[in-house]
């Protein structure tokens, strides 16, 4: 059993048997081949707009080009606190930017609050200070949670009374997507979205993500940065390849909501036993609960597989399911947690 992470699931058998039939004959490189050509009028479709997307092959180099394209050098990135690009990217989005500076914000589980962006003080004009240019924000976020099409909108207000360009580390878009209920389109562009990095990659890719620009003007840079920053595969159907099968007969939809109806089912499985605290609402396939240490060591002796969260020390646990957990894991995983709830400790 390991809920340690979306990213220890395999490649889905569809996206893998997408990769052996693109891998025969000779295709133009460098995203000339059928393949990539085919992405903007796919994802047109799906976002019912014209778009201007790259694919490319990690959630980083991904959230780190598109934030490239919103700022200047002297920019700023307001983003919450505990966003990836701020916490998890080793400095990916600073590096490609040429040193916009991101500017954590708190907010509670995990989402940006439009009032504290709005109250912030962002010294546009004042030479001193870095530039605002850019909000991110993460969907899903990074403690399970999904904003409502009314609160991307409520953000999006505030950006654009500030100039602010907005993106969207959509890592876990598939996921966010099927717990809303409601289209692409709504969530995205016609919120006041300017960029999405549409992942694929945790939900059945091997290695695969999409930055989709709604704004055209705002995607002219990006070849060039994905090509200066070494992230334009001279193979490159290999990549586009894997990002139309997912979207192939909804295989992207059917995987997201099969992880989170069994994100559903741990938690509430958890829920009822002593001395268990759900830490977040648990809206897309990551579970964050408090457990008494003689549960989680008992858990951890048992063989699962899960991460303290934050950090080694902490009695919060980060449970994530994907596309590949089965029923039986998750049955087995509350079983034996309820038996361990009930050993005296
Ligand atoms: C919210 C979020 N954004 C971006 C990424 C980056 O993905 P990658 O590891 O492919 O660079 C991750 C990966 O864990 C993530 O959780």
């Amino acid at each position: 059993m390991n809920f340690c992470s979306d990213n220890v699931s395999p490649v889905a058998p569809e996206i893998m048997a997408a990769l052996l039939s693109a891998n025969q004959g000779a295709a133009m490189p460098y995203g000339h081949d059928d393949y990539t050509q085919r992405l903007n009028s796919r994802f047109a479709e799906l976002f019912e707009t014209n778009v201007t997307v790259f694919p490319v092959a990690t959630g980083t180099a991904a959230n780190a080009l598109a934030l490239a394209c919103l700022t200047p050098v002297y920019g700023a990135i307001y983003c919450h606190a505990q966003a990836h690009i701020y916490e998890d990217e080793c400095g990916a989005p600073e590096f490609y930017t040429g040193g916009a500076k991101l500017v954590p914000l708190p907010g509670n589980h995990g989402k940006l609050n439009p009032e504290i962006l709005r109250q912030t003080p962002m010294g546009a004009g004042v030479v001193h200070q870095v530039q605002p240019a850019a909000v991110s924000l993460t969907q899903a976020t990074e403690a399970g949670t999904v904003y409502t099409v009314a609160e991307v909108a409520a953000i999006a207000e505030v950006a654009r009374a500030k100039q602010l360009f907005l993106h969207v580390d959509g890592a876990r878009f598939a996921n966010a997507l099927v717990h809303l209920g409601c289209t692409p389109a709504q969530i995205t562009w016609q919120a006041g979205v300017d960029v999405l990095c549409f992942g694929a990659t945790k939900n059945g890719a091997m290695a695969a993500e999409a930055v989709v620009f709604f704004n055209s003007d705002l995607a002219q840079a990006f070849q060039f940065r994905r090509k200066r920053g070494g992230h334009l595969w001279s193979k490159l159907r290999f990549l586009s390849v894997q990002l139309e099968a997912y979207l192939e007969d909804n295989l992207w939809l059917k995987q997201a909501s099969h992880a989170n109806a069994l994100a559903q089912k741990l938690a509430q499985g958890l829920i009822h036993l002593p001395g268990v605290n759900l830490c977040h609402p648990v809206e897309a396939n990551e579970v964050f609960v408090e457990l008494p240490e003689s549960l989680i060591v008992a858990l951890e002796q048992a063989g699962v597989q899960f991460y303290r969260w934050p950090d080694d020390d902490s009695q919060m646990i980060r449970l994530v399911t994907g596309f590949n957990t089965s029923e039986q894991e998750v049955r087995a995983f509350l079983a034996l947690a309820k038996q361990h709830s009930l050993l005296p400790v």
